[in-house]
């Protein structure tokens, strides 16, 4: 079954066939993948990364699997069913029990949702921390702009004045209507093709942060703070002098004459969807801890705990195709190796060596708002990977993480379930259309099927973004949360190298 696709500058590709008569298991997936590699004129050796070309693939495969019926995981709809009652405060809730002085949730929002907010019935921590945020706001401990940022990110608190989140709202990202620096919105205005990236969904970057982190959760990868969609408000965001003069109108007129104020849906300002990620303690810009790791080289056992937390990075961001991974968007928190006082139990020998605490080093891949493309960067803007350049890269992928990624990532169900999950994410927000949403998928696809092959391989992450870049596009008629019985999936190569072309 030949097919041609448009959009990757495709050579050739084939489609992958599904039967409902076989179940699918790892071992079907793999030998999918060999003749995937089987099929191509040249075998799956790495391009040349000064070359301009890469190999051609030229036949069909079929690839025969029942989806297996599941359900998903942590999906929503029983866990709300049973959550606690009256919302506990003005963004929580459908806008039932408000306060009247407090901002509640209007008609319009960007983020077109039905449901309650800032509910997390699944993840009560998570929940404490937007209750803690929202809180602190009604205390008048606002959150913060980040003044380094190239948009409206905030660093939200606690009533005791302590950072525990950092808040990004949809209309004050980049290109959002709202965006409080005037850089980025003299770039739109006088030259949009030239900056933002064309190859991403303008103004979702809050979906792309909790994207990431759903992602993060789902592999079990654990490097990314905890980011979900959430609505807030406060004085401290960028808000239209229109809306400002509603507010303080609204107000006025509730203190002025009550019996009338009691009638307004929302006395506040308007809250605002963004994406809510806990706040990581300890951490500095990756570049800090890189620059004095060349100098002073990490003992042993913490320079292996770090090169897994890096190619867990690594994972992450070629996965969901992050445009955004330069030095300064991750974090490293690093423990020098310290003194602890000997217990009274141990021999003098013993305790010389339990004196000293191994250092600790942690990872936090932050800034995820630039990723999730619906088509591969070109070839002039490539937007290169920069931890690619980094030693670590150069190693080649370990056994744990070949343990923990290659069942999961060669399961075609676990595969769909994660674009599922997303989808139930994504499809929130105002502008969201369901054509771009799949080709993202199409690019996530063919990410997690050259990682598969680069794990199955012993390839290193620096072999792995040298490798062509792939999209595996689903039936169109089989687009959404449905799982039809039999799925056709056509995957398209890309004939140029994407990594070695200039950033
Ligand atoms: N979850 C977090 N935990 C700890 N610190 C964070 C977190 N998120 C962001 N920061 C800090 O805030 C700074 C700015 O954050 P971030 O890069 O996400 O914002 P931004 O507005 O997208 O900035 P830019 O566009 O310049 O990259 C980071 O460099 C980091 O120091
Ligand atoms: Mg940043």
């Amino acid at each position: 079954m030949m097919n041609m696709s448009s959009d990757v500058g495709a050579e050739s590709h084939f489609i992958l066939d599904a039967d409902e008569d076989e179940i699918v298991n790892i071992s079907t997936i793999s030998s999918a993948n060999q003749n995937v590699n089987n099929t191509t004129s040249t075998p799956p050796t790495l391009p040349n990364p000064t070359a301009s070309d890469s190999y051609q693939l030229a036949s069909e495969v079929q690839v025969s699997f029942a989806p297996q019926i599941h359900n998903h995981g942590n999906h929503k709809s029983d866990s709300h069913s049973g959550h606690r009652g009256a919302p506990r405060s003005p963004t929580r809730g459908s806008g039932q029990g408000f306060k009247e002085n407090s901002p509640l949730l209007g008609p319009k929002s960007d983020f077109e949702h039905s449901g309650e907010w800032n509910q997390f019935p699944d993840d009560p921590a998570f929940e404490e921390s937007v209750l803690a945020a929202e809180l602190a706001i009604e205390a008048n401990c606002f959150p913060e702009r980040i003044y380094q940022g190239s948009s409206g990110s905030y660093f939200v608190k606690s009533t005791e004045g302590k950072i525990i989140a950092v808040f990004k709202p949809k209309d004050e990202e980049p290109y959002g209507h709202l965006n409080p620096k005037w850089t980025k919105w003299m770039h739109k205005l006088c030259c949009p093709c030239c900056f933002g990236r064309s190859c991403l969904v303008p103004n979702q970057g809050y979906l792309s942060e909790a994207g990431a982190s759903l992602v993060d959760q789902k592999l079990g990868l654990n490097v990314v703070p905890k980011t979900k969609v959430v609505r807030l408000s406060s004085e401290t965001f960028n808000y239209s002098a229109i809306d400002r003069a509603k507010a303080r109108t609204k107000r006025n007129i509730y203190k002025k004459v009550p019996i009338v104020g009691k009638h307004f849906n929302r006395i506040g300002l308007p809250p605002k969807t963004g994406s809510f990620q806990l706040f990581v303690n300890g951490f500095k810009d990756a570049d800090y801890w890189l620059r004095r790791f060349d100098n002073e080289a990490l003992p042993e056992s913490t320079a292996k705990k770090f090169q897994n937390l890096f190619e867990r990075v690594v994972v992450l961001d070629y996965i969901i195709r992050n445009t955004d991974r330069g030095n300064d968007n991750w974090l490293i928190k690093y423990e020098p190796a310290s003194a602890k006082a000997p217990s009274s139990s141990q021999t003098d020998e013993d305790s010389e060596w339990s004196m000293v605490e191994n250092p600790e080093i942690s990872v936090a891949a932050i800034d995820n708002g630039l990723a999730f493309p619906f088509k591969h960067p070109d070839e002039w803007r490539a937007y290169p990977y920069h931890w690619a350049w980094l030693p670590q890269a150069k190693v080649p992928f370990s056994q744990e993480i070949q343990d923990l990624l290659l069942g999961q990532l060669s399961d075609m169900n676990f595969v769909q379930d994660l674009c599922d999950d997303l989808y139930d994410l994504f499809k929130n927000d105002k502008g969201f259309d369901r054509h771009t949403f799949e080709k993202q998928m199409s690019v996530m696809r063919g990410q997690i099927l050259n990682l598969t092959q680069a794990l199955k391989d012993g390839r290193s992450p620096v072999q792995l973004v040298q490798m062509p870049v792939v999209t595996v596009e689903r039936n169109k008629s089989a687009v959404g949360r449905t799982r039809a019985d039999s799925e056709i999936f056509t995957q398209s190569f890309s004939h140029r190298a994407p990594f070695f072309s200039w950033c």
